[in-house]
């Protein structure tokens, strides 16, 4: 049997998802109109013997509940929240749970990033890391040489896919192979967790002890149920062949900031018209909109047979599109309404906004930008003409001038 964890973090992380993480926990954010972390565990399901999926993170319960019944059902697979009480690092997280994720006797563990965007190729790192016969097996992929220290830089041996060297966000430039947050390990994954806390404890009682030898050692303040998967096991297990790598010639990004979330919505679009092309709207019969390129529409929202639509763009429920709007590139979430002659360009427009007549909400497009892509918080109107450009809007703000470049707080 195997059993899938995919690691959601909590409210005190996801602080660069401001201001949509506001109203929700960000891997329920909606990409392609799915909740972000619907995506990895739609891709768990064509694990062979999946026995369970686990999303730990330290959100409150309530905040996933409903979510995690509803994708259990559509899925059929049973899906778990699992609530930390505090922060323990992505290893530790893991460790924390070790009992109950070991209760259907797994032979192996996948361990997913919820705020990765790929298309998971886990039946393929499984077959691999069998292979490979090690501990654990990461999926790698090439990046550009400039982009790839905000990532783990690693060296792999070419022939054997041994990782050699780890190195977490490097200052100099080690490789452009990065870590692409998703791993699966063999149930020793949690003896090397536990060798590090162990480590920790005995550490801090020689410190206790001893002030000479305690002189002599680091202050490492981190406590010893701390573990991160990616410096405290991942770097000293390297060239010890017990870690792998496989690599991925798809796609791949990381999804910190909204701006990245419309990058990946595209992705994820893209991909609906291989997978699940009945999800994509198609812009058939007399009463639909003109749809150009991937567009999701959800079935409760209301488009105006004149509105031009796509490409990119997603619609969420009770969403209302007035005559003449033209939308490209962008995510119109819940209960929003456009009213006619609207322009939304390069933009995500947040839950119960109000766009007024004439109006254009837009940007360069440039999604690492900080302002690269308008931003427009939960409830937040801009009146009939205004014109909003490369700029963020937090929550409940009413928007009666034009701005642009700027942050409305
Ligand atoms: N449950 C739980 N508890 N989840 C956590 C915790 C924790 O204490 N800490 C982090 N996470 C989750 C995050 O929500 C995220 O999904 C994942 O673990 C990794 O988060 P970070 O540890 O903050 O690392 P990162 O995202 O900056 O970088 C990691 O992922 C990159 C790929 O996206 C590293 O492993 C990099 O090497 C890697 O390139």
């Amino acid at each position: 049997k195997v059993v899938a964890v995919i690691m959601v973090g909590g409210p005190t992380k996801g602080t660069r998802f401001r201001p949509l993480s506001f109203n929700i926990p960000k891997p329920l954010f909606p990409l392609a109109g799915q909740p972000m972390v619907h995506h990895p565990i739609s891709a768990c399901k064509r694990i062979p013997n999946l026995a369970q999926i686990y999303l730990i993170g330290f959100y409150e319960e309530r905040e996933f509940a409903l979510f995690v019944s509803s994708i259990s059902n559509e899925l059929k697979v049973p899906v778990r929240y699992l609530k930390e009480e505090k922060p323990h690092g992505s290893a530790g997280g893991l460790y924390n749970f070790r009992d109950l994720i070991m209760e259907d006797s797994p032979s192996h563990i996948f361990l997913l990033n919820c705020d990765v965007c790929c298309s998971f190729p886990l039946p393929d790192m499984l077959e691999a890391h069998r292979r490979y016969g090690g501990m654990g097996t990461i999926l790698v992929i090439k990046v550009p040489p400039e982009s790839a220290n905000q990532f783990g830089e690693l060296v792999a041996d070419p022939v054997t896919n041994e990782l050699l060297h780890y190195t977490e966000k490097p200052e100099t430039f080690v490789s452009d192979h990065i870590n692409c947050g998703v791993y699966v390990f063999t149930p020793d994954v949690f003896a090397a967790i536990q060798g590090v806390s162990t480590q920790r404890k005995d550490r801090a009682n020689l410190r206790r002890v001893s002030s000479f030898e305690a002189l002599q050692l680091p202050n490492r303040s981190l406590p010893a149920d701390f573990v991160r998967l990616d410096q405290d096991i991942l770097s000293p297990l390297a060239g010890k062949k017990q870690l792998y790598t496989y690599e991925t010639m798809d796609f791949w990004e990381q999804i910190k900031t909204p701006g990245m979330s419309l990058r990946c919505s595209a992705l994820y679009l893209a991909q609906f018209r291989f997978t699940s092309p009945h999800i994509l709207a198609t812009g058939d019969g007399i009463k639909s909109a003109t749809i150009t390129g991937d567009v999701y529409i959800h079935p409760s929202a209301k488009v105006h047979p004149t509105a031009k639509i796509g490409p990119n763009v997603s619609i969420s429920a009770n969403a209302r599109i007035g005559a003449g709007v033209r939308l490209v590139n962008c995510i119109i979430l819940d209960d929003v309404e456009i009213k006619e002659n609207a322009v939304v360009i390069h933009a995500i427009v947040g839950w119960k906004s109000m766009i007024g007549r004439w109006s254009r909400v837009q940007a360069e497009g440039d999604y690492n930008a900080k302002l690269g892509v308008t931003i427009l918080g939960e409830s937040v109107s801009v009146e009939d003409e205004v014109v909003v450009i490369n700029s963020i809007v937090l929550p409940n703000k009413t928007l009666n001038l034009s701005v642009q470049e700027e942050i409305i707080l």
